[in-house]
């Protein structure tokens, strides 16, 4: 198994290319399943749950070519698909469940094994389906798949989610796009993924217009269109290289982003004390000085990112005083937890909230992660740790960071795999 190598305390210099975003590509390719026109997607990062959707999508019937080189993707689809998504696909990304709407939209039927849970959560998809019945739906659970059936076909209506949820929003507007009619969804979420994927479908020929904060108007239709779309900038790599230069940056140069859609984020630093220069499309990081304390709390956007909150975790590690964090996405996303401690962090959790007190200083160790973003968070810890940190079970990194350690490296940071 591989393992990654940091020797921590190195300067960081240089710039560092954000990749596309891992979830924005994910829905907008099980959005290609409701054309048989060509698509062609750009900037898309080549990272294991990409892979994973682009099998998926094989297994229910699309031509799909990859240009690793370019970081493309060509889909074609011409013949009658499958309308079965398998759990041996879905078990490792529970994005596969996107496939749901598109494929009930265009043939009336789907077949897709339940997710599951995932270490940071029970991640359940009620509000998925909750979504499609309102559109019409008929729907089963069997054998740990999802059954579900429109014989006549989806119909307009009003879905007024009763919370918030990324994966339900976009599964709604899949459906919705290509049902009969009128659609409203209300308390939906706007994160610039969903407002990405809008703007695909867009491009495609969907009739789709936000009407109010989050309340959107969709005019289902089934004429779509040819198209080339460059997928959004991945604001969770861009939050977590941020952090790396705010812990040991000199400078540190961001390029080709959008900084309108890390407000929340950017405010938050700059409150801590990172140094800046902010600019409309780049952002320089200095060299931090004192930092100071934080409370944070996570919520949808444009509130901050629950994806980001192991990473501010290790920030917080070096601000003086007591900082506070509070998870209000998923139940269970502290595991990073016990392995900063094992690091020398003073963390202390009580339910969903976590206690930490700085600035300390890290030593390395040898440390394993459980989820993705639990992974990043100790590359970042080790960043800042004395001697060297072994990292373990890095599979979860390769799910969703593009090339870490080549772009760490690039800016003189001392990693390898081994
Ligand atoms: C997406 C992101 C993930 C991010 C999360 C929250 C992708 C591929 N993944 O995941 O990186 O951490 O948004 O920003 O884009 N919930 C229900 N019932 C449902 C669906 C969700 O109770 O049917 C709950 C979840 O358990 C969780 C909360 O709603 O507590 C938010 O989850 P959701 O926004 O759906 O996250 P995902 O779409 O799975």
């Amino acid at each position: 198994m591989q393992k990654l190598i940091v020797k921590g305390k190195k300067r960081l210099s240089g710039s560092i290319i954000i990749s596309g975003s891992k979830n924005a590509t994910l829905p907008i390719l099980a959005a290609t399943l409701l054309t048989d026109k060509t698509t062609i997607l750009k900037n898309i990062p080549l990272v294991q749950d990409v892979y994973t959707m682009v099998k998926l999508l094989k297994f229910i019937g699309l031509n799909i070519v990859i240009s690793k080189r370019l970081n493309t993707l060509k889909i074609t689809n011409k013949k009658k698909l499958k309308t079965i998504a398998p759990y041996n696909l879905l078990k490792t990304m529970r994005a596969g469940v996107l496939v749901l709407g598109p494929l009930l939209a265009r043939y009336k039927k789907a077949k897709v094994s339940l997710p599951g849970g995932c270490a940071i959560g029970v991640r359940p998809v009620n509000l998925h389906l909750f979504a499609l019945e309102k559109l019409g739906a008929k729907i089963k659970i069997k054998n740990g798949y999802i059954h579900a059936s429109a014989t006549q076909g989806l119909t307009g209506n009003t879905i007024n989610f009763p919370a918030i949820s990324v994966g339900a929003t976009e599964n709604a507007i899949l459906a919705a796009v290509s049902a009969r009619g009128k659609t409203i969804i209300s308390n939906c979420a706007i994160e610039p993924e969903i407002q990405d994927m809008i703007v695909f479908l867009k491009k495609m020929g969907c009739i789709i217009n936000f009407i109010g904060k989050r309340k959107i108007l969709i005019i289902g239709t089934k004429n779509f269109r040819s198209l080339n779309h460059e997928i959004i900038f991945d604001r969770i790599e861009l939050g977590t290289y941020l952090i790396a230069a705010a812990l040991v940056g000199k400078k540190v140069k961001f390029v080709k982003i959008k900084s309108k859609f890390i407000e929340t984020e950017i405010k938050l630093l700059k409150k801590m004390g990172v140094k800046m220069k902010l600019e409309k499309n780049k952002i320089i990081i200095f060299e931090s000085g004192k930092l100071k304390s934080a409370n944070v709390k996570t919520e949808p956007y444009p509130g901050f990112p629950t994806d980001l909150q192991a990473q501010i975790m290790v920030l917080m590690l070096k601000a003086s005083g007591k900082s506070k964090i509070t998870e209000n996405i998923f139940e269970n996303r502290f595991m990073h937890v016990p392995e900063l401690r094992r690091m020398g962090a003073k963390i202390v959790t009580k339910n969903n909230v976590a206690f930490i007190s700085g600035p300390i200083n890290l030593s390395g160790a040898e440390v394993m992660a459980t989820d993705l973003r639990a992974s990043v968070s100790l590359v970042l810890a080790a960043l800042i740790a004395e001697n060297k940190t072994v990292i373990n079970r890095i599979y979860h990194l390769d799910r969703g960071y593009e090339n870490l350690e080549k772009k760490l490296k690039k800016c003189k940071a001392i990693i390898s795999r081994v």
